[in-house]
């Protein structure tokens, strides 16, 4: 597998993941908007993250947060105008920072005008746009469909929420009993990339520096082994080769063996699946909480690893806005030490807005925009102790999501003030991180101890004659572990020091630490 030729910035790339609904409004209607980020990336700078991650904040009806698109080429009046948005990228530019969007390639909303023409009967343009069987009585399989909606005879696919038709790029090997099964080569998906190639034209032409691209690995149907997705991603990346050699691609994959070969240069670590990830976060044990496993994550990382090719460009996330905050689960001082283990992987870090101040899951809220469960994670932004705690000045009732009411909810104001806080701890580690080429996104990783409900969890990190030996324990209990090189003092220290004697590590509860090999 080539490694992709990636843009400079990514190597020591930071991302804060802003879900523009609750980050910042500026016009006092409740919501997040374009102008509140600009207001607080200094903010951002100063916590240390480079680059941002921006949710869907395209023309959308939500009914899924914006992940239902009916504009592509509009942003959201809600947010701003497109020139905002490329305020917004000037902005950031001007930070030395850098900004993904958020591609929707797999489905639109139900709303879009494509899907519209594609309901109709005549056939149009649109037609073969979105999969649609040529019988409403026939389903398309595995997917989903909505059906009765309008004269065509047919039933569409849909890709996620059944309001979110799935567009059409073929069947990786479309069954010939099926014809409205159409392949990859056929005209009607050949156009729906084209069209896509142009959304992304538009958007870097404006200045944006790539895209996090969603459920990526979703875009051919039947193509099990990914083989028929891959190459629409590698046809993707031969024209921003050609056009735009700098945007920077991640992808909502999850089998980075896949994406990298698609030509994405990082993919995610993703909370469902195989991944094993939430045994460190979120479970009935979570392993950061002080009493879990973090074996089956390592055994699932490795074997990713390996089959990208020891590449180690899986992005792991602090969370998102499609799962529970890390303050949920992880209490106390032992979020220092999770922010430990997420600011010294491979990978691009991603820190969820807000999780830096420890950010509660707001409890028992009625669902908003396709939220479900989700919807107590993307609650308005903790600035201050001013109205809405400084995210809006709209009367409360109008914010986009209730706020967390606790009397000692965490404001940014006061992690700042704090030289304890977690937001402090994260500056330092990123400092840390940003000092070390071993601990940047690229260098190599090698597990050292993670053993089966054992505490800590070890590795090394190296990049050329550099090498630094993770050490994380949650546990609240003293842990030892063999090794065999030297260490010398630490570079990064939570807690107590460890003590090596002879080939034994021995490190205290509750601690952390960053030590060179020698
Ligand atoms: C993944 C996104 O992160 C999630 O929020 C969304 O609902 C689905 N994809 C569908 O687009």
């Amino acid at each position: 597998m080539t490694q992709n030729r990636q843009p400079a910035w990514l190597d020591n790339a930071i991302f804060y993941e802003i879900y523009p609904q609750s980050f910042m409004d500026s016009n006092a209607d409740g919501i997040g908007d374009f102008q509140g980020i600009i207001n607080r990336l200094d903010y951002i700078r100063e916590l240390g993250c480079n680059a941002l991650w921006l949710n869907p904040c395209f023309e959308s009806p939500f009914g899924d947060a914006g992940y239902d698109v009916s504009d592509y080429y509009k942003a959201a009046p809600r947010y701003g105008t497109n020139e905002d948005l490329k305020r917004l990228f000037e902005a950031v530019h001007a930070r030395g920072m850098h900004i993904l969007l958020d591609l929707v390639p797999g489905h639109t909303s139900v709303e879009h005008k494509w899907f519209k023409e594609s309901a109709k009967a005549e056939r149009n343009a649109y037609t073969d746009r979105y999969i649609w069987t040529d019988s409403i009585w026939e389903e398309p399989t595995g997917y989903g469909s909505l059906r009765g909606i309008s004269d065509r005879n047919g039933s569409c696919a849909v890709n996620f929420f059944s309001h979110q038709p799935a567009l059409n790029y073929g069947y990786y090997r479309p069954d010939p009993s099926k014809k409205w099964q159409q392949s990859m080569d056929d005209e009607g998906p050949k156009a729906t990339l084209e069209e896509m190639k142009n959304v992304m034209r538009f958007w870097l032409g404006l200045g944006c520096d790539g895209f996090r691209v969603d459920m990526a690995g979703s875009l051919v149907k039947l193509d099990e082994d990914g083989k028929g997705t891959i190459r629409l991603w590698q046809n993707v990346r031969e024209f921003l080769d050609r056009e735009f050699p700098d945007a920077a691609m991640v992808s909502e994959w999850g089998e980075p063996d896949k994406s990298l070969q698609g030509g994405f240069h990082m993919d995610f670590l993703l909370h469902f699946g195989p991944s094993h990830y939430n045994d460190l976060f979120r479970c009935e044990k979570p392993f950061f909480a002080g009493e879990g496993d973090a074996s089956e994550f390592v055994k699932y990382y490795n074997a990713s690893y390996e089959k990208s090719e020891r590449k180690g460009l899986i992005c792991i996330p602090s969370g998102n806005h499609d799962m529970d905050r890390l303050a949920r689960s992880i209490h106390g001082e032992n979020r220092k030490i999770a922010f430990a283990f997420l600011l010294s992987m491979p990978g691009a870090p991603f820190i969820y807005y807000g999780d830096e101040i420890g950010m509660r899951y707001v409890e028992g809220l009625t669902s908003v925009e396709g939220g479900y469960n989700r919807t107590g994670s993307r609650s308005p932004m903790q600035w201050d102790n001013s109205t809405n705690a400084g995210f809006s000045s709209a009367p409360r009732e109008m914010l986009y999501i209730p706020q967390d009411e606790a009397p000692d909810r965490p404001t940014a104001l006061a992690a700042m003030a704090d030289g304890h806080s977690l937001y402090h701890e994260i500056r330092k580690l990123i400092q840390i991180r940003q000092t070390h080429k071993a601990l940047m996104n690229n260098s190599e990783i090698e597990f050292v101890y993670a053993e089966k409900d054992r505490y800590p969890l070890a590795y090394l990190r190296s990049s050329g004659e550099e090498k630094l030996l993770v050490v994380l324990n949650p546990s609240s209990l003293e842990a030892s572990f063999p090794f065999h090189g030297r260490l010398a003092e630490a570079v990064y220290c939570f807690g107590e020091s460890a003590v090596q004697n002879d080939t034994v590590v021995t490190v205290k509860p509750c601690s952390a630490g960053f030590y060179p090999v020698r």
